[in-house]
């Protein structure tokens, strides 16, 4: 495809268009005259024949053939156009003619006309002289003959000839003519859309509001106002765009810092910020939540906020979502327990937006495990204080109650032991007995109760635990036997001294021998152990039986003063209490460890109190 400038194109069509008018002119012309001058020669040549018919009539009658030879050869002479002319009589033969060299044989019988044409005319074609009109006129209506007079077509070609140069030089002359014009017209059409072309370019460079001077009035020069009235508006357009652009800039830089401003308070806070959004998902969380819920942010962006909670609580979170949702200005605090023994403190706050659109929720969490477990801790030492403060006064009221039946009841001891006396063998001896036996019972529970109740004014001194144990099973060992209880002690080699007074440690002992049998009803195996640990400075001491266990309510109160799942008259509930109390005098501990029909492990943590090795320089 060729690509041709407008100019060119409006120049090929006027030049295109004025040749092809050029052609048809000259073609035209030159058909109209050579029908014109044809018909005009035929005209002449009729009249030249019909004149020299008339006055050959009488010459060819009186037969003077010099007198017609003469007339026609003035005929020929006469007229340029006339080639020749010749006479005939009526049965054709030539009386005269004007060919030089003799009548030609070829011409002998043509165009002869009938007795009624007044004259008749045929185109003869020859060599010499190209197109001739034979025309021929009788005479005497056929009766005297005809002339002929050919008449030649030179002339005509001649002028058409002429004609047809002088119209092509006007033709050339019009088609440079036409040429300069659309020369002209190209220009004046072409130079305002090239300045437009121009302008055009460089308000796509940027350079707006480029005008273009109108040099016509006409639609070229509309089109070149409204091209201007268009850049100067694209120019202003972009004048008020450019101040939104520059506006809209500055308003994205500070929405930019005011983002990053809060980003930043976000990520300083200590608690952890979580936005989830209208689907449940979170889309936004600081550096606080990495270390609270222990996930990376970026694998909690975009998760589901129930995903990121153990199963037994997502029904809960999942009704704070139903809630937030369902609820503008709606906010609610939750504590969680968490594995590992964490706790989490838990805020939701939903957000809605203009319109009441919620937008999502807010939750601000915090791990206040510490706290939790401070608070346990207190929980713990109060519970512990209170059961101090209850010993002391169960010991005070024991105390005085102890010292109140004690003076009665050992006057009705003395006064049985005199009556028994007194009566002999009387029947009421067996009453007496019987009264006698539960005084002493009393008595026992009096001095238990004083036990407990008295602080130990012993003798304090450095002595070897295994010893200590070693004579208390000594003295308990023969009733195990006799109860089917096996009995094992092992004793650590080393480092079991420690400052205690010796019958508080032995009571101690015996009370829990005495459990553990009471444990085993019938029978068992029966462990003690002494050991030291090596990295602490205390000496453990554990008695293990393989009895009935206790249940998880028994072991809470064990130690309480009175209580006790013995059948009633059988145990005061007060051993273990007191066993707590001495080996809380000698700044130990004591722990149980049971279950129900697993046996029982007692373990008593007492401190040491090696030998002090002096060495002499
Ligand atoms: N080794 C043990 N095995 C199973 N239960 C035990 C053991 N030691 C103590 N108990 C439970 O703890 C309770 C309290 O014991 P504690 O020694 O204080 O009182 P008690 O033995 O009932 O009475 P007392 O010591 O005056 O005879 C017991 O009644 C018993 O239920
Ligand atoms: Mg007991």
């Amino acid at each position: 495809m060729f690509h041709l400038s407008l100019r060119t194109k409006i120049m090929i069509c006027c030049i295109g268009l004025v040749a092809l008018l050029d052609i048809m002119v000259v073609v035209f012309v030159r058909s109209q005259l050579s029908t014109t001058l044809r018909a005009e020669c035929l005209t002449k040549g009729r009249n030249l024949a019909g004149h020299l018919a008339a006055r050959s009539e009488h010459l060819v009658l009186t037969e003077d053939v010099v007198s017609l030879q003469r007339l026609v050869q003035d005929l020929e002479d006469s007229d340029e156009d006339v080639t020749y002319a010749y006479v005939t009589d009526r049965t054709g033969r030539v009386l005269a003619h004007t060919f030089a060299h003799g009548f030609p044989g070829d011409l002998t019988g043509v165009n002869v006309p009938r007795p009624d044409d007044s004259w008749r005319w045929e185109v003869l074609e020859t060599e010499e002289e190209g197109l001739i009109h034979d025309v021929a006129v009788p005479m005497l209506s056929g009766k005297a003959g005809a002339v002929h007079v050919g008449v030649t077509e030179r002339r005509i070609h001649r002028t058409i000839a002429h004609f047809t140069g002088v119209i092509v030089i006007m033709s050339v002359l019009v088609l440079l003519i036409a040429f300069g014009l659309a020369a002209l017209v190209s220009w004046v059409v072409t130079q305002p859309v090239r300045s437009l072309t121009k302008a055009a370019r460089k308000i796509r460079d940027g350079d707006l509001g480029e005008q273009v001077v109108a040099t016509t009035k006409d639609e070229i020069g509309d089109l070149v106002d409204s091209f201007n009235q268009m850049s100067a508006e694209l120019l202003k357009q972009h004048k008020v765009l450019d101040d939104r652009n520059r506006r809209i800039r500055t308003a994205q830089e500070q929405a930019e810092e005011e983002r990053n401003k809060l980003r930043a308070i976000i990520d300083s806070m200590v608690e952890g910020v979580v936005f989830v959004d209208a689907e449940g998902r979170i889309s936004l969380c600081n550096e606080s939540v990495e270390r609270i819920w222990g996930i990376a942010a970026q694998d909690l962006l975009g998760k589901p906020l129930l995903d990121c909670h153990p199963p037994k609580v997502r029904t809960r979170v999942a009704e704070i979502l139903k809630q937030a949702k369902a609820r503008p200005g709606y906010a609610v605090t939750r504590e969680m327990a968490c594995p590992k023994g964490h706790y989490r403190l838990s805020n939701y706050s939903s957000v809605h937006g203009q319109g009441g659109r919620y937008l999502g929720l807010v939750l601000l969490t915090q791990d206040v495990s510490e706290r939790v477990q401070l608070e346990q801790g207190q929980k713990a030492l109060r519970d512990q204080l209170f059961q101090q403060e209850k010993m002391v006064l169960i010991g005070q009221i024991a105390a005085s109650v102890a010292h109140e039946l004690n003076t009665p009841l050992a006057t009705i001891l003395l006064r049985t032991q005199l009556v028994r006396r007194q009566i002999g063998d009387d029947k009421s001896l067996p009453d007496l007995n019987v009264i006698g036996s539960e005084a002493q019972r009393c008595r026992r529970i009096i001095d238990s109760l004083l036990g407990f109740a008295r602080r130990s004014a012993g003798v304090w001194a450095r002595m070897n635990v295994n010893d200590l144990i070693r004579e208390s099973l000594a003295l308990i060992e023969h009733d195990l036997v006799l109860k089917g209880i096996s009995l094992e002690a092992e004793y650590a080699s080393d480092g079991t001294l420690a400052r205690a007074d010796a019958d508080q440690i032995q009571q101690v002992l015996l009370n829990l021998v005495t459990n553990a049998a009471d444990a085993m009803p019938d029978g068992g195996h029966l462990r003690i152990t002494t050991w030291c640990p090596s990295q602490e400075d205390s000496l453990k001491i554990q008695v293990i039986d393989d009895g009935c266990g206790m249940t998880q309510d028994v072991l809470e109160r064990a130690f309480d003063p009175f209580f006790t799942t013995k059948e009633p008259g059988k145990g005061t509930g007060l051993g273990l209490a007191i066993c707590q109390r001495i080996v809380e005098e000698h700044e130990g501990q004591i722990e149980i460890d049971s279950r129900p029909g697993q046996g029982t492990t007692v373990s008593i943590s007492l401190p040491r109190a090696p030998l002090e090795v002096t060495t002499s320089d």
